[in-house]
């Protein structure tokens, strides 16, 4: 089984890379890499048979001669890669779409393909500023992309979409697990709570969806060939969304913190949500903090594919923490 792989030194490409060699032992793994020096010492501590399985291109989205000849082998394509983050740029348009009309164009007149897997993003559909988000997303809702990072993942689905390939699009909401991004969001709230940081202990309404990055992979792996995920777009989570405070709370306990959360009535909470409104009207962050900004529904998933998450929210943060140790970085 031949794999071609984008963003494989990044977060969500290394926990799908991990997953894959240890579940499919039968799969052959190119990966798109800008740096194979860089890749290649991520996986020096794989055993050897393991790493045979794992063929480093160097090359570049934007230059797709580097590794067209790579992309038209390949039965099952993940397109991992991608400039992520929560802000506005010229920069997202390139990285994000162009980046993957090449792919698309390089695998138009591949004859191998069974299923383009687009990595997406909560990001590409989001809520209208204007009004106080409620309730999670579906595959239903508008889009409604609030920065360039959102809207150049939007387009891109519409590209994956036109094209004709077989393809299925994930869209994760809060992705948290091993080999984290140093500095991610993720990363420093870590940090920031083993280090009792102030804002950690406000308790925050907001609803956020997560994934735990190993099943996120296995998800990932399923959309590669589940026969009912074929041209189809999912969000992709654990069931419920999490209350801000709660994963706090959940967070503290994983990495061991001594937690005290400030105790402020619905009243008080409602009062710092309009002064801080008011000061960034603009600022997304606080729309996730106090609302339900990032939360979304991942029935239609379940619903086709029957599988669920392994994970737990508080056992995912377990086994990250551990990880964390494990590596000396906490
Ligand atoms: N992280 C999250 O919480 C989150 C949430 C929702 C959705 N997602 C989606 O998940 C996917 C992966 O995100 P991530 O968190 O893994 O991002 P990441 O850690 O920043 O990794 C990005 C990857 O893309 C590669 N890349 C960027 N531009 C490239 C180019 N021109 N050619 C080849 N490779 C290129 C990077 O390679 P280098 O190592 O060379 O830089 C890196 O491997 C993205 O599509 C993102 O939209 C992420």
């Amino acid at each position: 089984m031949k794999v071609f792989l984008t963003g494989a030194t990044g977060f969500v490409g290394r926990n799908f890379l991990d997953w894959l060699v240890r579940h499919e032992p039968d799969a052959q793994i190119d990966c798109l890499v800008r740096d194979p020096q860089k890749a290649q010492a991520q996986w020096q501590t794989m055993p050897p048979n393991i790493n045979k399985r794992i063929n480093w291109i160097a090359g570049d989205l934007l230059e797709p001669d580097t590794y067209q000849s790579h992309l038209k082998q390949a039965e099952r394509v993940v397109h991992a890669a991608a400039l992520v983050s929560l802000r506005n740029g010229p920069e997202f348009y390139r990285m994000n779409t162009d980046a993957t009309q090449n792919l698309l164009n390089a695998l138009s007149s591949s004859d191998k393909l069974q299923r383009l897997v687009f990595v997406g993003s909560i990001s590409a559909i989001d809520r209208p500023m204007d009004q106080l988000a409620v309730g999670p997303l579906t595959e239903e809702s508008p889009p409604h992309p609030n920065t360039d990072y959102g809207k150049s993942k939007l387009m891109a689905e519409e590209w994956v979409i036109q094209s004709g390939l077989p393809y299925a699009i994930l869209r994760p909401a809060y992705i948290y697990g091993p080999f984290p991004r140093t500095n991610s969001s993720m990363d420093r709230l870590i940090h920031h709570m083993a280090a009792g940081k102030s804002y950690t202990r406000f308790p925050f309404p907001g609803r956020a969806s997560e994934v735990y990055a190993e099943d996120l992979a296995e998800m990932i792996w399923l959309a590669t060939h589940h026969p009912n995920v074929e041209n189809e777009s999912f969000f992709v989570s654990n069931p419920a969304p999490v209350r801000v405070a709660d994963a706090y709370a959940a967070l503290a306990k994983a990495v061991g913190a001594d937690f005290k959360p400030l105790a402020l009535s619905d009243a008080e909470l409602a009062r710092y949500r309009s002064l801080w409104y008011r000061q960034q009207p603009d600022n997304l962050l606080l729309r996730i903090l106090f609302e339900d900004f990032f939360a979304c529904a991942p029935d239609k998933w379940y619903r086709l594919t029957g599988y669920r998450p392994t994970y737990g929210f508080e056992e995912g943060l377990a086994k990250t923490a551990h990880w964390y140790r494990q590596h000396g970085l906490l």
